[in-house]
C-alpha cells in the first residue's frame, strides 16, 4: 500500500482537507485549470482543447450572445451549449425569479409534498404541447428524460412488444438504456446493452414498414425529429406523415426526441409541429433549463401513461428521482416558457435563422469548392464543408498528418479554430460528421449578429483551404 497523502491523512482524522472555496475556484488561472482538468477530469479530453485552441479561454462572464473572457475579449456564441440556450446568457428575467426564489427561501426537493412549482411547470408544458400530450416527467438531463421517454414506450407496449425500432446516425443521450438507441459507435464503445433494437435508415419510410410488418415483437419506434448529433438532419416532410399512420396501423408507440430540436429552436415550440403530426411521447430538455437549471422533461400522452403507470401499484416503478422537480429548476424553466412566448424567441429564431441560411447560401455560391451543403431551420443550422482529404495539395498532406486522426479530411476543426483565434467567434463539431459545423445561436440573435457571424466566416474562407490549413497548423507548433 502506498503512503497516504497529507490530503489523504486529513480526511481520515476528519480534519478538513485543503479546500478550494469558492473565490478559489473564480480566481483559478487558465494554467492551473489545466492541471486540474487532467488531474481530475477528462485528461483525454484536453487534448482536443488543446487542438482547438479553447485551452486558453477563462470565461469570466457571460452575457446575452456573448461570453466574456480574462482578457475581456468578447465571444460571439453561434454554438449555443448545443441548443442549451434559447435566452441566451443570463437573460435578466430568468436571473430576477431564480433571485427572488432564494431570497424567499423556497424549499427544492419536491419527493415528500407535492410541489407547487413541478404541478405548475407540468401544467405549463402541457398547455405547450399539442395533441393530448398531458403527462410529465420530470429529470435533470436529457438522457434522463429519454430514458423515461423509452421505459415508458416499453411498459406501455407490453412485454410481448418490447423492440424498439431506432435511426441511423441517432444520438438520444449516454446513459446506458437510452445508448441502445443512440447510434453513435464511439458511444457505444464495447458495453453490453439491450439487443431489443432495430435500426433503420433515417427517414426511409419502407424501411420502417418493412421492420413494422415483419417484426409484430416492435412496440416503439425512437427518433429525433431532427438529427443534431447527426449534423442537422431532416427527413421529408410525408415521412413523418406516412409514420404517424404506420404507428397507428401497427400499434407502434412514436417517441420524438425534441431535446435538441425543440423548445422553438425551428420557430415552433416542438418541431414535429411543422409536418402536422403529434407523436404519443416527446422529451425536452437543454433550453428547457433556460441556460440556468439542470432539467428534462418526457411529455405523454395520458392513455399511454396510464397504461403503464397509472394504478398506486404501477405509480412508482419510475416516479421522479431525488432531484426531479427541483424548486429552483422549475421555477427557472416556468419563467423561460413565459419569456419565450413574451418575447416572440420562436418567430425571431425563425425570421432571424432565415436570414443565417440565406446569407451562408451566398457564401456557398462564393466558396463553391469549399462549402458543400447549407441546412436546417430556424436557429439550429448545419453547414458542411467538402471532404479535403482527397483535394488537399500533396505538399501539405504530410503537415495535415501529423495532426489528430479526426481532423485530417475534416475543415470544420481548423475553421472553428481559426474563428475563435482570429474573429471571436464560437461554433459547434459533429462527432458523426467531422465535415459539419452546427450553428446553434440563441434564440435572441438579431441580424447584426448573423451578419457580424458571416463577415468572420468570409474571413476565415477567403484565406482558401491551403492556407486555412497552413495557418492552423502552424497555430498549432508555436
Ligand atoms: C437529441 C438529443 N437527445 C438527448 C440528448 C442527451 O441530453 P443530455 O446531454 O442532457 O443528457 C442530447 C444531447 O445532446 C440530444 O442532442
Amino acid at each position: 500500500m502506498t503512503a497516504m497523502t497529507k490530503t489523504e491523512a486529513a480526511v481520515t482524522l476528519r480534519k478538513k482537507p485543503e479546500l478550494m472555496s469558492v473565490e478559489d475556484a473564480k480566481a483559478l488561472d487558465t494554467a492551473r485549470m489545466a492541471e486540474l482538468f487532467k488531474a481530475h477530469l477528462n485528461p483525454g479530453q484536453f487534448h482536443f482543447m488543446k487542438l482547438l485552441g479553447f485551452h486558453k479561454i477563462k470565461v469570466e462572464r457571460a452575457e446575452g450572445m456573448y461570453y466574456i473572457d480574462q482578457n475581456g475579449r468578447k465571444i460571439l456564441d453561434f454554438f449555443g451549449g448545443f441548443g442549451s440556450l434559447a435566452f441566451g446568457h443570463n437573460h435578466p428575467r430568468i436571473l430576477a425569479a431564480r433571485k427572488r426564489f432564494q431570497e424567499e427561501k423556497r424549499h427544492e426537493i419536491a419527493i415528500a409534498f407535492m410541489s407547487q412549482y413541478a404541478t405548475a411547470l407540468a401544467h405549463n408544458l402541457a398547455a405547450c404541447s399539442p395533441g393530448g400530450l398531458d403527462m410529465v416527467f420530470l429529470g435533470s438531463s436529457g438522457s434522463e428524460a429519454m430514458e423515461a421517454a423509452v421505459k415508458l414506450a416499453e411498459r406501455a407496449a407490453g412485454p410481448k412488444r418490447s423492440r424498439i425500432v431506432y435511426a441511423e446516425n441517432s444520438f438520444h443521450g449516454k446513459t446506458k438504456g437510452v445508448l441502445a438507441v443512440t447510434d453513435g459507435k464511439l458511444y457505444r464503445g464495447e458495453f453490453q446493452l439491450t439487443d431489443n433494437t432495430v435500426r433503420v435508415p433515417f427517414g426511409d419510410i419502407e424501411a420502417v414498414e418493412n421492420a413494422f410488418r415483419s417484426d409484430p415483437g416492435i412496440g416503439a419506434i425512437v427518433l429525433e425529429t431532427i438529427q443534431g448529433g447527426g449534423g442537422i438532419v431532416e427527413a421529408a416532410p410525408e415521412f413523418w406523415r406516412k409514420l404517424r399512420a404506420l404507428c397507428d396501423r401497427y400499434g407502434v408507440l412514436w417517441v420524438a426526441d425534441e431535446v435538441q430540436c425543440g423548445y422553438g429552436r425551428t420557430g415552433r415550440f416542438y418541431a414535429f409541429e411543422h409536418y402536422g403530426v403529434v407523436p404519443d411521447i416527446t422529451a425536452l430538455a437543454k433550453s428547457l433549463g433556460a441556460g440556468k437549471a439542470a432539467i428534462g422533461a418526457m411529455i405523454a400522452r395520458r392513455d399511454v401513461y396510464m397504461k403503464a403507470y397509472g394504478t398506486p401499484k404501477t405509480a412508482m416503478i419510475h416516479a421522479m428521482a431525488t432531484f426531479g422537480g427541483i424548486g429552483e429548476a422549475c421555477i427557472t424553466a416556468i419563467e423561460g416558457l413565459n419569456v419565450l412566448y413574451e418575447e416572440g424567441l420562436m418567430e425571431n429564431a425563425e425570421t432571424t435563422g432565415a436570414y443565417l441560411i440565406e446569407r451562408l447560401e451566398a457564401l456557398r455560391e462564393k466558396y463553391p469548392r469549399i462549402i458543400k451543403e447549407v441546412r436546417g431551420r430556424g436557429c439550429m443550422v448545419g453547414l458542411e464543408f467538402h471532404d479535403f482529404s482527397q483535394t488537399l495539395p500533396a505538399v501539405l498532406r504530410p503537415m495535415v498528418a501529423v495532426l489528430d486522426e479526426k481532423l485530417k479530411g475534416s475543415l470544420s476543426g481548423f475553421v472553428g479554430a481559426l474563428l475563435l483565434r482570429d474573429h471571436d467567434v464560437l461554433v459547434a463539431f459533429t462527432e458523426y460528421n467531422r465535415n459539419v459545423i452546427r450553428l446553434e445561436p440563441p434564440l435572441i440573435a438579431r441580424r447584426e449578429h448573423v451578419d457580424a457571424f458571416i463577415a468572420a466566416l468570409d474571413a476565415v474562407l477567403a484565406r482558401g483551404v491551403a492556407a486555412i490549413v497552413k495557418d492552423f497548423v502552424k497555430s498549432q507548433m508555436g
